[in-house]
């Protein structure tokens, strides 16, 4: 039942975007974080969202990376259902958000939190560009150590592709807890590779147990893709899911 539900949802996210080229569905993989000019200093936020991929190209750059990626396969373990509040951490400008915005629905909710406020002007305005609007998503600027989703009721908190990019893993952990309600849920998606700042599942393990979290579970999602003319790529991808203890 789930499986079907959430077929369809992410089907018509993917049918709509193909349907319909002016309003693409796009997501961060253009954009990298921070925004400095030449002298190394930020630009205005304005000005960043000038240079930023428009929504045709980064539309297409998305759908390459689904290729990669292959969100529906991870989207399918996290056992989201409509009208669940969700808090997304590190949520760059998007690129699994609308994913889990369309999945929670209307009756839902999507805390979308990242450190960098860049990442959440490119998430708005791609969201009003490409995906009709917000929604039923949230921006929430957050800190290093703590996300500060505005409510403690959340359902689950996922991490897709960014746990290896924050700095205070643990104490983030510990704060997080407090976002959750008794029995949520939190998703750490990502690859395993050396510059990843070590993550691996023995770490998450340790990591979580220390911030008062158990594995409930775990799945590697690696898998090969295609990169044309008979290339191979390897993308690394691993499904963590913690619960409260
Ligand atoms: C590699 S990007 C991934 C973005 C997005 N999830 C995706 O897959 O396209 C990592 C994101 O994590 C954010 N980030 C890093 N440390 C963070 C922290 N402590 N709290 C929230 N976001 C953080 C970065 O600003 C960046 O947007």
């Amino acid at each position: 039942m789930i499986t079907k539900r959430f077929s369809r949802n992410v089907a018509l996210i993917l049918l709509a975007s193909s349907l319909f080229a002016s309003i693409p569905f796009v997501v961060s993989a253009g954009i990298s974080r921070g925004s400095p000019d030449q002298a190394g200093q930020r630009i205005p936020i304005e000005e960043f969202l000038k240079k930023i991929p428009d929504a045709a190209a980064q539309w297409a750059e998305d759908r390459k990376r689904d290729l990669r990626d292959r969100p529906e396969a991870i989207l399918e373990l996290l056992g989201l259902e409509p009208g669940m509040r969700v808090g997304e951490a590190g949520t760059g400008a998007g690129y699994f958000t609308f994913f889990l915005s369309a999945i929670v629905g209307e009756r839902g909710v999507v805390y979308a939190n990242d450190n960098d406020a860049y990442m959440l002007a490119a998430l708005e305005h791609y969201a009003k560009g490409s995906f009709g609007g917000l929604k039923n998503i949230v921006p929430v600027l957050g800190a290093d150590e703590d996300p500060l989703f505005p409510r403690h009721d959340l359902d689950m908190i996922v991490l897709y592709g960014s746990f290896h990019d924050f700095t205070r893993r643990a104490e983030w952990l510990r704060n997080a807890k407090r976002y959750l309600k008794s029995g949520g849920r939190l998703a750490i998606i990502d690859g395993y590779y050396p510059d990843h700042g070590a993550l691996t599942k023995e770490a998450v393990i340790e990591l979580g147990s220390q911030a008062g979290y158990r594995l409930a579970f775990y799945k590697d999602c690696s898998s090969e893709y295609d990169l044309g003319e008979g290339g191979k790529g390897f993308r690394s991808n691993h499904v963590h899911i913690l619960v409260r203890d």
